[in-house]
């Protein structure tokens, strides 16, 4: 079932109860792979019955995982841990409705949606780990193995939102953060296409300046760099306005990788522009006028 086959057929009958017992499975999984059924029971101080039944209903969902050897023992998968999210939003009043996808990714699905004023807004889910979650599991042995996809997408979803708070401060080009719980973000929703699949720009090299101007501007007001911009992560309106998104893994000033990651962001959309449009800019000069080394940049 896809995400929207979820919300539409399942989500909408969820009971405070069930949402009761997978919260009380989810503190569990802050120290084990599986959550106890005692832990279950204990966290969720529901009657031993009423759990059992919440369990099966959920299992009926397919919103868990299982497992009876050792212990008996229950997990999230992916769609319970988007409903406690989702739910806690909607709860919040930041979201109202969940609609299509914009974009499905190796580490985030990407839905836009309504806030209950009716804005439109896009909600992003974190994924990280769930391409190779077997082996990320083997990289990451060292660390306790239920230190995985979950928490590694609230992680994500904390960064980025953090990063975007950042940003709009200084009314930076990126989304406007509306809300974040756990691996979602609520976001303002920007009508545009990538810049990978813009078909005709009238002015490149005008457009390439504005993202260097606006890469810099937020560099030498935040500290921040990108950290993964490509033609991937710009999206762009037909009149040439655009929007810098996808912020994860920014990286700060301070950071030992930071030029690392300056020349490898900044030579990304040179080298995109120069093979698209033929547009020949030296990184030299940008890296020195995007730090400030340099007042002006002249192409
Ligand atoms: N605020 C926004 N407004 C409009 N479209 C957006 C917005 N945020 C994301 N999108 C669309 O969703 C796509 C994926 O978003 P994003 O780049 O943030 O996720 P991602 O981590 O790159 O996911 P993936 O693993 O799919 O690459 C974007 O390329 C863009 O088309
Ligand atoms: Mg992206």
């Amino acid at each position: 079932m896809s995400m929207e086959e979820m919300v539409l057929n399942v989500f909408r009958k969820m009971e405070p109860e069930d949402f009761r017992v997978l919260t009380a499975i989810e503190l569990g999984m802050v120290s084990h792979e599986y959550t106890p059924f005692e832990d279950v029971l204990r966290y969720s101080s529901l009657p031993e019955g009423e759990v059992r039944y919440r369990i099966s209903r959920l299992n009926g969902f397919k919103l868990l995982r299982t497992i009876s050897k050792p212990f008996e023992g229950y997990a999230l998968n992916y769609y319970s841990y988007d409903f406690l999210a989702l739910n806690a939003l909607v709860k919040a009043g930041k979201l109202e409705a969940l609609g299509k996808p914009v974009g499905i990714g190796k580490e985030a699905d990407v839905f836009d949606g309504l806030t209950p004023d009716g804005k439109r807004v896009i909600v992003k889910f974190h994924r990280v780990g769930r391409i190779s979650f077997r082996q990320t599991r083997r990289i990451r042995r060292y660390v306790a193995r239920h230190i995985s996809w979950l928490y590694q997408s609230r992680i994500a979803a904390e960064r980025e939102y953090e990063a975007l708070k950042t940003l709009v401060k200084v009314s930076a080009k990126t989304p406007r953060p509306i809300a974040q719980n756990r691996h979602v973000i609520v976001m303002s929703y920007f009508s545009g296409v990538e810049l990978i699949d813009v078909a005709y720009i009238d002015e490149p090299t005008l457009l390439l300046k504005d993202i260097v101007n606006e890469v810099r501007k937020i560099y030498l007001e935040t500290g921040l760099i990108h950290g993964d911009l490509s033609e991937y992560n710009i999206v762009v309106k037909e009149d040439g306005d655009f929007l810098i998104i996808d912020w994860p893994q920014f990286v700060r000033r301070s950071e030992p990788e930071f030029e690392f990651y300056l020349r490898r962001d900044l030579r990304n959309l040179l080298n995109f522009f120069r093979k698209k449009f033929g547009l020949k800019i030296s990184l030299s000069d940008v890296i020195n006028y995007v730090t400030g080394a340099s007042e002006r940049l002249d192409v």
